[in-house]
This record gives structure tokens, C-alpha cells and sequence, in this order.
């Protein structure tokens, strides 16, 4: 916890509280209200947690006006750039950038790991075969809590360690079976021999009847994503891995409902949701009657991939992504693409209206991630699984940090009660 160096008077019907300020290494300053019930009698009040830090962390930093993103202090810029995803896992796990030899262990340990326990298939085909794949990977992750038992005791730092090495490791394995099986190809397995990128492309794309080639450039893309996705502080769906792990939860079962919570559109599945628009609005000149939509307030309609509760500029994840997409689309030969040239334009027409600009609503990573992904050739309804497969580093590293420390406690918020007060029992007849 930060040092106290400065207070606030909170003044109540005359009475007089003094709350301690807490000074951030970045960002505003803290109010500690964690007191105020015993000594005031009062709760504080904040759906949504709009001005509420849930928890102290040293991992990720956002400053949102400035639209900055920092992993333990590294920009996200450089890191996508420079570093790539299982050298950002260690430092999101780790707290530092490894030495070669740190970095050659921790690639072995999670590369040896990949393989699920061969009953695990069974859970897939319990699956009707047209479930979303992320139906999928909620049920299969959970699931794992019940083939690992050497890795649920939380108090345990060494379970707790196989428990992260396994997580990150198996969540492509999962994803891409959750896929093969969708699509009624046989499941691949892992193989050693390729990087944590280009592994997951095989099991995705290459089928026993014939060669498959990772392309790397492809590949780089594919880590890029990885990489773009791998934390963001407090989410909502890392909020639920901590308020999940709050009550002494098993790591997967943590784990799994950061998944559960991810799959909705105003979060993770916003970039299914955001492709799905694109191919909606279908050409340039149906653009204005998009944005008249969405700017109508009878109509629930939102630009999916626009806006963020954090970036009031934009998000730098979107300004790398969108440099990617350029890449992997040249490369595949589709830079004419009518849905990319759909989502430049809608970028356009909405930076350049005074509505969007006055509300401060910029692309998220999600605008072009959907179309990076379409041209390698997945589904919709794999953007999703990426995402969550990327960020369960992130959901592992904040679980860590939140039982490492020895004074966390179960989560557990109050409520504002606009109820009825106590009234009698009617028997059914006297209604
Ligand atoms: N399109 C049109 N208007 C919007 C949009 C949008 N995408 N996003 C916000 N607004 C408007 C709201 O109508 C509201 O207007 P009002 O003040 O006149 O009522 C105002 O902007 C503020 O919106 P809130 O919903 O209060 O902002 P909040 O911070 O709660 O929501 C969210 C953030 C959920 C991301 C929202 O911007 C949204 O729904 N965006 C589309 C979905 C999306 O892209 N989600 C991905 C987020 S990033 C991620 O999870 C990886």
C-alpha cells in the first residue's frame, strides 16, 4: 500500500471524519474509505466502480487521458514492437523482464506443459456441436480443477505456480479444440517444436490429411494479438478473477468465470460484436445511417469497438492493431478488403463527428483485431476464445498478486436498499 502523506475531511450532519489519501507511483490520488462504515456508520455509493480502486496492484498502469498503457512500467508500444507474448507472460508474472536463461526455462516449462489430459476430450464431444466456443472453454477450464488436484491449493505459492504454468499453457490447446470440434475436424494435438504462436495456428488450421505450414509473419501477428490482450488492470472480467479467488476459490474455477465474464459484448465479445457490425454495414455509403444510429438515443445501437471506460483518447492497443491489420492484409493479398475499407471509413467519419469527439469515444483494441483475425481465416466466434486465451495471463498475475498478499480479504460490496422495509407474512386466501 502506498504511503498516507496526505488526508480528506469528510463532513457529515457536523461531524468530522479524517480519511487517509493515498499517493499512486502514477494516476490520482487514492481516497481510503475502508474505515468509514465503523467510524461514520455510512457506505459509499458506486455502481460501476467509476471512482472506486477495488485493490492495490503493481502490474498494469492506464492512463486513459493520455491513452497509455504500461506492463510494470513498460509501454505497450515497445512491448508489442520489441518483446512478444511468453516474454510479456514473465514479466506480467514476474515483475521483470527475464535474462535469456529465465526466459529459455519459463518458454520450456510452458511449452512442456500444452498437452490436456486425454479424458478431457471427453468434455468436448459432450458439447452439441454447433456451442460457441466460449460456451466451451468456460466449462472446459473449470473442468480442469477436476484433473489437476496437485494444483488447487491456493496457500501452496509451489501449487500455485503449476497451476499459472498450466493455465497459460493449455488455454490454446483448449481454444483450439473448442474450434476443431465446432467445425467437425479432428482435434490436433500440441507440438513442441513450434512457438506459442505458431502452435496454436497448427492446432487451429492443419488437419492430418495434409502438410500445414505456419506462416510466420503470420504467426508474429498471432503473438502480436496475444500480446496487445495480455492485462488491463481491473476489468471487469479480472475484477471477477479477483472477487472469484476472493472467497478461497480453486484456480480454475477463478479463471473460469473471468471467461464467463469476458464473453459479453460491452467487454470481450465486443470484437465478434464489432465484425459482425462491419459486415452489417456492409458498404461505405450505409456508413451515415450507422452513425445516425448510434448517435439516436431511442436506439440501443452502439459503434462496437468505439469507446472504452478508461481511454478518454485513443486506446494505444488500437494504434498497433491497426498497423497489423495493414500488415496482414497485404500479406494475404486482401488489402482491399471491403470490410477493412468499411471499418477506416466508419474510423474516420466518427473521429470526425462532434458527437463521438465530445463524448471522447475512440477505437478500442477491438476495431481491427476482428479483422486481423478474419483474414487468417477464423470465425467469429473464435475472436473471443483469442481473447480470453491471451489475457489469462493477465487474470493469473492479478490472482497471484491478490494472494500473495497476507491482508486480502473476501470481497464482499454493500448496496444501496430501496427495498420495502419489514412488513407481515399474507396468507394466500387474504391476497
Ligand atoms: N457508440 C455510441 N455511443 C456510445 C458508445 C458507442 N460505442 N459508447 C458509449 N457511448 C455513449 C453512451 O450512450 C453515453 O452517452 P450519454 O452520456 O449521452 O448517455 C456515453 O457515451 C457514455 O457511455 P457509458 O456507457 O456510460 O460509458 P461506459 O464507460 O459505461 O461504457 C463501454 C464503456 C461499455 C466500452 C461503451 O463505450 C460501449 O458499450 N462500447 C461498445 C462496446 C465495446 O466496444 N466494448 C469493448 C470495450 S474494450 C474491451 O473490453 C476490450
Amino acid at each position: 500500500m502506498a504511503e498516507e502523506n496526505k488526508s480528506a475531511t469528510l463532513t457529515i450532519d457536523g461531524q468530522s471524519y479524517e480519511l487517509p489519501l493515498h499517493s499512486p507511483t502514477a494516476g490520482p490520488d487514492v481516497l481510503d474509505i475502508r474505515k468509514l462504515y465503523a467510524q461514520a456508520g455510512v457506505f459509499t455509493y458506486d455502481p460501476g466502480f467509476t471512482s472506486t480502486a477495488s485493490c492495490d496492484s503493481t502490474i498494469t498502469f492506464i492512463d486513459g487521458v493520455k491513452g497509455e498503457l504500461l506492463h510494470r512500467g513498460y509501454p505497450i508500444d515497445q512491448l508489442a514492437g520489441k518483446s512478444h507474448y511468453l516474454e510479456v507472460c514473465y514479466l506480467l508474472l514476474y515483475g521483470a523482464l527475464p535474462t535469456a536463461a529465465e526466459l529459455e526455462t519459463f518458454e520450456s516449462t510452458i511449452t512442456r506443459h500444452t498437452m490436456i489430459h486425454e479424458q478431457m476430450y471427453n468434455f468436448f464431444r459432450g458439447f452439441r456441436r454447433d456451442a460457441h466456443p466460449m460456451a466451451i472453454m468456460v466449462g472446459v477450464v473449470g473442468a480442469m480443477a477436476a484433473f489437476y488436484h496437485d494444483s488447487t491449493d491456493i496457500s501452496d505459492p509451489v501449487q500455485r505456480e503449476i497451476a499459472s504454468h498450466r493455465l497459460i499453457a493449455k488455454m490454446p490447446t483448449i481454444a483450439a479444440n473448442a474450434y476443431k470440434y465446432s467445425i467437425g475436424q479432428p482435434f490436433v494435438y500440441p507440438r513442441n517444436d513450434l512457438d506459442y504462436a505458431g502452435n496454436f495456428l497448427n492446432m487451429c488450421f492443419s488437419v492430418p490429411a495434409e502438410e500445414y505450414q505456419v506462416d510466420p509473419i503470420l504467426s508474429r501477428a498471432m503473438d502480436r494479438i496475444f500480446t496487445l490482450h495480455a492485462d488491463h488492470e481491473q476489468n471487469a472480467s479480472t475484477s471477477t478473477v479477483r472477487l472469484a479467488s476472493s472467497s478461497g476459490a480453486n484456480p480454475f474455477a477463478c479463471i473460469a468465470a473471468g471467461i464467463a465474464c469476458l464473453w459479453g459484448p460491452a467487454h470481450g465479445g465486443a470484437n465478434q460484436a464489432c465484425l459482425e457490425m462491419l459486415k452489417e454495414i456492409g458498404s461505405v455509403d450505409r456508413i451515415p445511417e450507422f452513425i445516425a444510429r448510434a448517435k439516436d438515443k431511442d436506439d440501443p445501437f452502439r459503434l462496437m469497438g468505439f469507446g472504452h471506460r478508461v481511454y478518454k483518447n485513443f486506446d494505444p492497443r488500437a494504434t498497433v492493431m491497426k498497423q497489423s491489420a495493414d500488415e496482414v492484409l497485404d500479406l494475404l493479398g486482401v488489402e482491399n478488403n471491403p470490410i477493412l475499407a468499411v471499418a477506416k471509413e466508419l474510423e474516420q467519419a466518427a473521429l470526425n463527428d462532434p458527437y463521438f469527439a465530445e463524448k471522447k469515444l475512440f477505437p478500442n483494441v477491438d476495431f481491427y483485431s476482428g479483422v486481423i483475425l478474419e483474414a487468417m481465416g477464423f470465425p467469429t466466434s473464435m475472436f473471443t476464445p483469442i481473447f480470453a486465451l491471451s489475457r489469462t495471463v493477465g487474470w493469473i498475475s492479478q490472482w497471484k498478486e491478490q494472494l500473495s498478499d497476507p491482508a486480502h480479504k473476501i470481497g464482499r460490496p454493500r448496496q444501496l436498499y430501496l427495498g420495502e422495509t419489514e412488513r407481515d407474512y399474507v396468507d394466500i386466501e387474504n391476497r
